[in-house]
This record gives structure tokens, C-alpha cells and sequence, in this order.
């Protein structure tokens, strides 16, 4: 059976390259890794899944960061249950990685404020409406008339970061599937806060 050349070799380089992989998507825009799907524990016992931008990736410390509303269903879920599976799927590499993590909040706090002075001000829009998921009875944006049509400047954008949180997501384990002709490869890699870290290879 042909190897795949674009598929590592060992399961120490299965796991550089994931984070390597992660970490360029978060800068570049075109690649399917840059939106994840993040699934939460929903309040009504059903599976909670959203696709979110990937903010950033900490490869030292295996954390993902996201962005969100602290009024959204997502933000109350995670404070009642912080176990979260994230999912990617670059379909050129045909690479799926499926995590499981630990979320921790922060909005209001030091941590948030440093991001979200980052924040270009047109991304501060979302924060500045009524809370997502509110009920309307007709299509409505939440936002102040005025910035229906343009961007805030950076002044109209500073009432947001009361809305701003983010999402740290420690990563604890990884499933990692690549497909290819010449035979898919699956691995299970092991990141436990106490405890050593642990690898294999598994069945397709
Ligand atoms: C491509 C894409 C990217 C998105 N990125 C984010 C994001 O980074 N943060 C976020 O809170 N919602 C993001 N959303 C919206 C969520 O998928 C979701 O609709 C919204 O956050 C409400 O989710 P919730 O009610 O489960 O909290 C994105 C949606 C799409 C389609």
C-alpha cells in the first residue's frame, strides 16, 4: 500500500503538526481550521454545537482561545458544564481532529480586556446589540440605528467589552483521523491536567 507523503510518520509528529496546523489558522482566513465547531452541554440535555473563529492556539500549552457574547446560550452552558468537544475538518488535507476540553470564562476580568483591546472595532459590532438568540418578532440586528450601515468607530465601540468574553479551551485529548487512498490513519493522544500524557494508534 502507497504512504500518503503528506501523512506524518510518527505520532510525535501527528501531534506537532496538528498544533502547527492550528496555529496557522488562526491568521489565515482561507483555511478550513480557522472555524471550529465547539459543542457544549446545551441546558436542555441535548448536544449544543456552533461553529466559532479560532482565535488563537497556545501550543505550549495546548489551549484554543474563542471569542463570544457572555449573553449567549453558549456562555451560561459552559458556566454550568465546562467540558466542551471541538471539532475541525480541513477537507483539502482531509484531516478531522476532535478534541475534548476544558473551558474556562473570562469576561470583565484583566485577561478579557487584553484581548479585546485587540479587537478591531468593526469585529466589536456584535457586541454592542441586544443579546443574541433574543426573540424578535421581525429580523432585527439589536444594534443602535446608527451603526446598522457602518462600522463604530473605536469611542461607540468601547460599551461592547461589557458583552465580550472569551473562551480558553485547554485541550486534555485529541482523536485525529487523516483519509487517504493508501490506508486512513487514526490516533488518540492524552493531555490529562494530573498525570502523563499518552498516545496511539487506533483502528480507523
Ligand atoms: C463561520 C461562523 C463563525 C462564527 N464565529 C463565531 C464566534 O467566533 N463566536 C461566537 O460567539 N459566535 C460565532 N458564530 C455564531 C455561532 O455559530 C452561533 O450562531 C452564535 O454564537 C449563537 O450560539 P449559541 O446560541 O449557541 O451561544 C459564527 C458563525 C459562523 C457561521
Amino acid at each position: 500500500m502507497r504512504e500518503d507523503p503528506t501523512t506524518p510518520r510518527s505520532l510525535e509528529e501527528i501531534e506537532r503538526q496538528c498544533f502547527l496546523l492550528l496555529a496557522r489558522a488562526v491568521r489565515d482566513r482561507r483555511s478550513a481550521l480557522h472555524i471550529a465547531t465547539l459543542a457544549s452541554a446545551g441546558r436542555d440535555g441535548f448536544p449544543a454545537a456552533r461553529s466559532v473563529v479560532l482565535r488563537a492556539a497556545d501550543t505550549t500549552h495546548r489551549t484554543l482561545r474563542f471569542h463570544t457574547d457572555q449573553r449567549s446560550a453558549k456562555y451560561a452552558e459552559l458556566e454550568a458544564d465546562p467540558r466542551v468537544a471541538i471539532l475541525f475538518y480541513d477537507p483539502h488535507a482531509r484531516l478531522q481532529f476532535r478534541f475534548h476540553a476544558i473551558a474556562t470564562l473570562h469576561r470583565g476580568d484583566a485577561a478579557a480586556r487584553a484581548v479585546w483591546d485587540g479587537v478591531a472595532a468593526g469585529s466589536r459590532r456584535v457586541y454592542l446589540g441586544l443579546p443574541p438568540g433574543s426573540p424578535s418578532p421581525t429580523p432585527v440586528s439589536g444594534l443602535p440605528a446608527e451603526l446598522e450601515s457602518r462600522p463604530p468607530t473605536a469611542e461607540e465601540s468601547a460599551p461592547g467589552v461589557s458583552n465580550f468574553a472569551t473562551i480558553e479551551a485547554r485541550l486534555i485529548a485529541l482523536d485525529w483521523l487523516h483519509l487517504a487512498s493508501g490506508g486512513h490513519r487514526r490516533a488518540r493522544f492524552v493531555w490529562p491536567e494530573n498525570g502523563p500524557s499518552g498516545a496511539t494508534w487506533l483502528v480507523p
